[in-house]
């Protein structure tokens, strides 16, 4: 099975609108790799900036969140209406930033799913991952599998195919440490493992798996030739222009 490798930049809480901007133009004259799908999901207040800066070109703009209901009294949230408005093509769900920071549960991330994949064409970029107790512990597995199973409960396999998985291991988010090729190909093998039993080997075969933790232009390479891991979601790399191209790159 030929999965099209897909590797987006989350920039986080990083960028005001001017240096979207100027981030865009710089990034669009990077010598890159066409093979590649790419998006970077960048704060709300940059998605509308992003979307005209990277127009009529192949990169996807992102957001990172989103609000499971269409409106109502929820301050400081942003709803699935007001995304498609803007047209964005990707939205992050359950970042473990956001599972840790912000209350997220398995629960919400499961509601968000279904708003997006019922009501519109955005696809979910869903992040699951162990903390570094738990994989100490030997409860990496169980962690993520029990993450993919409430996440993904109650959702038809023709709206779960269209889902892409982050494998995102806590431990080494900003750290500057990586989980090594073999360990994040075993999770991602995992997880690939986990979706066939929940739907089938046939959607399990199609559905994109990344990895993300400090992947940078040094390790992306051994990363991206493991043969479960499709693509990344990479984070303080993905800010500078030269450094998320050369990852994109690195895809043989
Ligand atoms: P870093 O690449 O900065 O470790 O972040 C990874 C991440 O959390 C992407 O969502």
């Amino acid at each position: 099975m030929s999965r099209t490798p897909f590797i987006a930049g989350n920039w986080k809480m990083f960028k005001t609108m001017a240096e979207t901007k100027e981030f865009a133009e710089a990034f669009k004259k990077q010598e890159r790799t066409s093979a590649v799908k790419t998006a970077f999901c960048v704060p709300f207040t940059d998605l509308m900036t992003a979307k005209e800066a990277f127009a009529g070109t192949d990169i996807g703009v992102g957001a990172q969140n989103v609000h499971f209901e269409d409106e109502g009294a929820f301050t400081g949230e942003v709803s699935l209406p007001m995304l498609k408005e803007i047209g964005v093509d990707y939205c992050v769900i359950g970042h473990s930033e956001r599972r840790q920071y912000f209350n997220e549960t398995d629960e919400t991330c499961n509601l968000k799913l279904k708003k997006l994949l019922q009501e519109s064409d955005i696809t979910p970029i869903l992040c699951v991952g162990e903390n570094l107790e738990e994989r100490e512990a030997g409860k990496a597995e169980d962690v993520v599998s029990s993450e993919i199973k409430a996440d993904f409960a109650g959702i038809p396999e023709d709206l779960a195919e269209k889902v892409v998985i982050a494998y995102e291991p806590i431990w080494a988010i900003g750290t500057g440490k990586t989980a090594g090729p073999e360990q994040a190909e075993e999770m991602c093998g995992f997880i690939r493992r986990t979706f066939a039993s929940l739907y089938s080997s046939a959607a399990a075969d199609k559905l994109i798996i990344q990895y993300g933790g400090s992947m940078k232009p040094e390790n992306a390479a051994a990363l991206l030739a493991e043969a479960d891991i499709d693509g990344g979601l990479v984070g303080g790399a993905s800010l500078q222009p030269d450094k998320f191209a050369a990852i994109l790159n690195a895809v043989k």
